[in-house]
């Protein structure tokens, strides 16, 4: 449980706001390098950290983030004429290249100089592990890109995508950082459907014990589901500031999400599924169908929103759910989605009744209300500066140890990345 100040306080992101201030601290993804593939193709609309943005690739291929709106009469650049390295406003012709400086104003004077007075907000990008990274915070400081294994593995051993989740960053994440929910939520009857509910092959055990140890970038918490001989069946799951989480899961491929704030009520979830060995099957990227979606306050954006969502109860099957699987909604993510999205934009965290399985949450936003006062005291994260210490894994393993501390102990080098 949060008081409806802590709750504020982790869940609104705008510029100025104490989260908002410590998420810019950190590199963020926020776009597939493959939707933006082409070179002066048409802008995409974006909003970060409630933040209006257009991305777009010049001609030379660099990959610029610019403020939505012109600097001039705040037209919309997303209408812009992408060409010869730069972007320019269709309305009087002024032209921002990457780095947001006007490099021309046809509408004044030859000999006037007040296009070398106009700059549009633009932020720094870096292209890598697939996705397009941005960085919005104090340019005295750049941080390091976080050195998360799915990043460095080689392009054809990961698929990406980035689906709109209507609801805060913070909900999302907490769903990942949930280790107990998938013995019900994504659970089935229908054997067909198993893949689901494979722990149940070998543990009856719904009530995993959680232990919690804090680490460097975030957290390692082990749910532990006692089996049926005796053993112990540990799943760890890692958080990393300040929204990543690594699915537990006993084979390759390997989940991996960053739950990356649009605004206070909206988060761009990016998903990665990797193999870091090379011989898993990897399902083709589905590809991403790119919708216009209006916000609430009437700003457009270009985003997957998935065909269930809320306005279909995301397609849920009520025959399915007395017979074949726990929700009576198909897949998984939308499992995910359906109750995230129900609980309200942000939900309001003094009414909960937090449990034993909710110890991960409970740290973790312990963790992130001792950072935002640290960093409200001048002092900063050392996470964003130091990329190696993301070089980690999840895990999903049996073992004869009970004890988290002594599992983690004995299976240090299954929870270090290797590529
Ligand atoms: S509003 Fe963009 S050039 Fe005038
Ligand atoms: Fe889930």
């Amino acid at each position: 449980m949060l008081s409806k100040e802590e709750n504020a306080l982790v869940t609104q992101v705008g510029p100025g706001t104490p989260m908002g201030e410590l998420f810019r601290r950190f590199w963020l993804p926020v776009l597939l390098s493959g939707e933006l593939l082409e070179r002066d193709g048409p802008p995409i609309r974006t909003r970060i950290l409630g933040e209006d943005l257009v991305v777009f690739r010049d001609s030379l291929g660099q990959v610029g983030l610019i403020d939505a709106h012109c600097p001039h009469r705040g037209a919309g650049l997303f209408f812009g004429r992408n060409e010869e390295a730069g972007l320019r406003c269709v309305y009087h012709g002024w032209k921002f290249d990457v780095t947001g400086a006007c490099v021309d104003m046809p509408s004044e004077p030859v000999e006037s100089n007040f296009k070398h007075k106009v700059k549009a907000t633009a932020y720094p990008t870096r292209e890598w592990g697939g996705l397009i990274w941005v960085y919005m915070g104090p340019s005295e400081r750049i941080p390091e890109l976080p050195q998360l294994e799915w990043a460095r593995v080689p392009a054809e051993q990961r698929t990406v995508n980035r689906v709109l989740v209507e609801s805060s960053w913070l909900q999302m994440l907490e769903g990942d950082i949930d280790t107990s929910h998938s013995m019900f939520l994504h659970s089935a009857m229908d054997p067909a459907l198993k893949q689901t509910s494979r722990r149940l092959d070998l543990t009856n055990d719904r009530s995993p014990r959680l232990s919690v140890q804090q680490t460097d970038y975030g957290l390692a918490y082990g749910g532990r589901y006692d089996t049926v001989d005796g053993r112990f069946d540990w799943r760890v799951t890692q958080w990393l500031m300040p929204c990543y989480t690594l699915i537990a899961n006993k084979s390759w491929p390997v989940l991996g999400r960053a739950a990356v704030p649009i605004d206070d009520e909206h988060t761009s979830v990016i998903s990665v599924r990797y193999d870091a060995e090379g011989g898993a099957r990897l399902t083709p990227d589905q590809g991403w169908s790119r919708t216009k979606y209006q916000l609430p306050d009437g700003a457009v954006i270009d985003v997957a929103r998935q065909e269930a969502n809320q306005s279909n109860d995301y397609l849920i099957d009520r025959d399915f759910q007395r017979t074949r699987n726990y929700t009576g909604i198909t897949r998984i993510f939308d499992q995910d989605r359906a109750v995230t999205e129900s609980m309200g934009p942000i939900v309001d965290r003094s009414k909960e009744h937090l449990g034993t399985s909710d110890l991960a949450i409970i740290g973790m936003r312990r963790r992130l209300l001792s950072m935002l006062q640290d960093l409200q005291q001048g002092i900063e994260p050392q996470a964003p500066f130091d990329g190696e210490l993301y070089h980690v894994r999840s895990c999903d393993a049996l073992s004869d140890e009970g004890e988290f501390t002594r599992f983690l102990e004995v299976h240090q080098e299954t929870l270090q990345a290797v590529v």
